[in-house]
């Protein structure tokens, strides 16, 4: 026979669970990571209960002083979890009545349904601020790059094909905009999880005179002019798990910017491109062949995007047929928000550490930038200036192009008989339009490749960053 006495829900069952079932619903060989926020969640529990009249002043801190020492035991990882208690919550409140008598009144207006809650939103606002910590450490090696490169031009590219020249730091500085509406995303996420669910108990709240205002204030539950922010409806609060669906979304779409990214560092590291080399320290060899440096890190990123989003996917999925309110199932969306903070949180150092040790290879950027189809649709502006309808112009440097091709001659090139052949109105300066330099020094509207812009949205982030 199953150890009734153990479970704390056990009075009205003759057997405990069977071996199997327990070891089916256990969740706390995961769930004991939210050990420090349950602790943290009890502390204002308790200090709340003492403070409406239900615990006297010496239970309290008797409560207290044992849940320090359950800190404590946690942080040092000397305390024994039990498979057979089957969550944190019931580790830890049992550890701390075997020990102190008055904890078995802690659980007085509580139910591990809003417990379980609260544990995930004081994790969840914690998870966002140390993303965010690695979203800006990311940030730092992308402008530090792109301000030692700002002088670098490369092709930019559409459908993986040149389009136009942009110099490396444009480039970088794309995605910092992606990571900067990331940082906002999970600052957004933070925000979401800012309510206090304490005191919805299982489903319908409480009969008992509890203070909710005062235990989320404890919480740190507040807005920004410190008002406490509880949860207004106490069957929304049990069963909603959108913070942490929002995280996961949050964690997905980083992954996928992250993702992209490899994708142009992988490309550019090619013997094809050649534009850049990752660092030693991300970079692994072939067990095989002595000549490979595969860039691994950027692969293994491109890798965790598939995996960061298969945890929104199990998030959303998990809820969207559960009826109201808590149902077991919902025991299951931790394994994916600790999953997608993990892999995010590593992605991030991983990626900052190989765009800060990458090199540049100008000579090979600059033979690639040097292309003058590149500049074909200058060429194109370049008669509009002159008066021609810019759909005219488009074609009339398309036969260029062709021509251009036909005699194997670069667009700049192209005699000057065969030119007018394309069109009557290249005469005069029209291939001063093939200076690199003038073509991005033309390009200083906000957001453009110009230097000056790129230098002002450059300053822009290190301002930001600090
Ligand atoms: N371990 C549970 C979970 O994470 C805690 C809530 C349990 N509630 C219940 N009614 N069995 O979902």
């Amino acid at each position: 026979m199953a150890k009734k006495k153990q479970v704390t829900w056990g009075g009205r069952f003759s057997t405990g669970p069977g071996a199997l079932m327990r070891r089916f619903s256990e969740s706390v060989s995961f769930d004991r990571r939210l050990a420090p926020f349950d602790i943290q969640g009890s502390v204002a529990h308790a200090t709340m209960l003492a403070k409406v009249g239900i615990l006297s002043r010496r239970e309290r801190d008797q409560i207290l002083a044992g849940l320090a020492r359950l800190g404590r035991e946690v942080a040092a990882g000397k305390f024994r979890w039990k498979e057979e208690l089957e969550d944190v919550h019931m580790n830890l409140e049992q550890a701390l009545t075997a020990r102190v008598p008055a904890a078995a009144k802690l659980h007085t207006a509580r139910s591990r349904n809003d417990q379980v809650a609260t544990d995930m939103r004081l994790y969840l606002k914690a998870a966002c601020a140390e993303v965010d910590a690695a979203l800006a450490g990311l940030l730092r090696a992308l402008v530090r790059q792109a301000a030692r490169q700002a002088d670098i031009l490369i092709p930019g590219y559409t459908h993986l094909q040149r389009a136009q020249p942009v110099s490396v730091a444009h480039h970088l500085l794309a995605y910092c905009e992606m990571l900067g509406r990331d940082r906002a995303r999970f600052a957004a996420v933070a925000d979401a999880a800012n309510w206090c669910p304490l005191g919805s108990g299982a489903i319908a709240g409480t009969t008992l005179p509890i203070d909710r205002e005062l235990t989320a204030r404890l919480l740190g539950f507040v807005d920004a002019k410190g008002r406490p922010r509880v949860t207004p409806n106490s069957m929304d609060a049990v069963a909603d798990r959108d913070a942490a669906t929002e995280f996961a979304f949050a964690a997905a779409l980083c992954a996928t910017h992250l993702s992209r990214m490899a994708e142009d560092l992988i490309l550019w590291s090619t013997a094809e491109f050649g534009f850049a080399r990752m660092p030693d320290a991300f970079s692994t060899g072939s067990s095989l062949m002595p000549q490979k440096r595969n860039p691994d890190s950027l692969e293994l990123l491109r890798g965790k995007a598939a995996r960061t989003q298969a945890s929104l996917t199990h998030l959303l999925v998990l809820a969207k047929g559960l009826p109201l309110t808590y149902n077991r199932d919902l025991q299951d969306d931790k394994p994916p928000v600790f999953d997608a903070h993990d892999q995010i949180l590593l992605g991030l150092q991983v990626m900052a550490g190989t765009v800060a040790g990458m090199t540049l290879d100008r000579r090979r950027c600059a033979a690639a930038v040097a292309d003058p189809a590149l500049l074909a649709t200058d060429l194109a502006d370049w008669l509009v200036r002159r008066g021609m309808p810019f759909r005219h112009a488009h074609h009339a440097v398309g036969r260029l192009v062709a021509v251009a091709e036909r005699l194997g001659a670069p667009l700049d090139r192209v005699p000057d008989a065969a030119a007018r052949d394309a069109d009557p109105a290249f005469r005069g300066d029209w291939r001063k339009v093939f200076d690199l330099g003038r073509a991005l020094r033309a390009r200083e509207n906000t957001g453009m490749p110009g230097p000056r812009q790129v230098a002002a949205q450059l300053r822009r982030w290190q301002r930001a960053l600090g």
